[in-house]
């Protein structure tokens, strides 16, 4: 099988370029951040924030996610209900980085994606997929844009969506959700020491896929 581990900072254009490479190469797609956002909403449905001030294995006991491809498309369930959809909201976002951090929720994913690269050629997005979830992937590519480039990408994302928030607020969380990725003592974002480095600042997105679908290719040999 082949893997192709993508990671980066939020607002990369990681999840766009992935999920069109992969079906460029006839390849799963697996958004691993979709994993952490569907716990993020099982804790925000609980009640909890994020200071996390609970037993966070008693939650997971009590949490199902899984992923489905339905038409060629991956979702994201929880328990029995798609919350694809519902995942994508800033506090969402504030959430899953929250329990991104817990090392308890980072090992309940960690086998449900290594399967996923087991069982099919994946190309799979996320922080730590070359580093920790797949650290033998095929090719490995960390995907990267100034924090401006990505803050108007994801604030123009939201606003499509209808959703009321101001650039500057979408700039402020990314910064302080890039800080809190790339600290954390666990599973820290950063590129894997074999991972060639893609940045697509200023990029179109014909350009950036065009530059991932020539890596994929020229290291995969396909
Ligand atoms: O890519 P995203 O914005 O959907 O990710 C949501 C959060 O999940 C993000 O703050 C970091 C975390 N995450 C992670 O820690 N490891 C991954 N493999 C994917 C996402």
């Amino acid at each position: 099988m082949i893997s192709v581990a993508i990671d980066g900072p939020a607002g990369a254009g990681k999840s766009t370029i992935s999920r069109t490479a992969a079906k460029e190469l006839g390849f799963i797609y697996v958004d691993t951040g979709a994993l952490y956002r569907a716990v993020g909403l099982k804790f925000l449905n609980d009640g909890y924030n994020t200071d996390l001030l609970c037993d966070i294995d008693a939650v997971l006991a009590d949490t199902k996610v899984d992923i489905r491809f339905i038409d060629g498309e991956q979702r994201v369930f929880l328990g029995e209900l798609d919350v694809s959809d519902k995942i994508r909201t800033p506090e969402v976002s504030m959430m899953a980085s929250a329990v991104s951090a817990k090392p308890e929720v980072r090992a309940y994913l960690l086998e449900m994606q290594r399967r996923l690269a087991r069982d099919n050629n994946v190309l799979m997005d996320g922080r730590d997929i070359g580093t920790v979830v797949l650290p033998d992937a095929t090719v490995k590519i960390f995907l990267t844009a100034s924090a401006e480039d990505r803050a108007n990408r994801r604030y123009k994302e939201l606003i499509e969506k209808g959703q009321e928030v101001t650039f500057e607020e979408v700039y402020e969380d990314m910064v302080k959700r890039d800080y809190k990725d790339s600290h954390r003592a666990i599973a820290p974002l950063k590129p894997a020491d074999d991972a060639v480095i893609a940045d697509t600042t200023g990029n179109e997105f014909e350009q950036s896929l065009a530059l991932i679908l020539k890596i994929v290719r020229e290291k995969a040999g396909i």
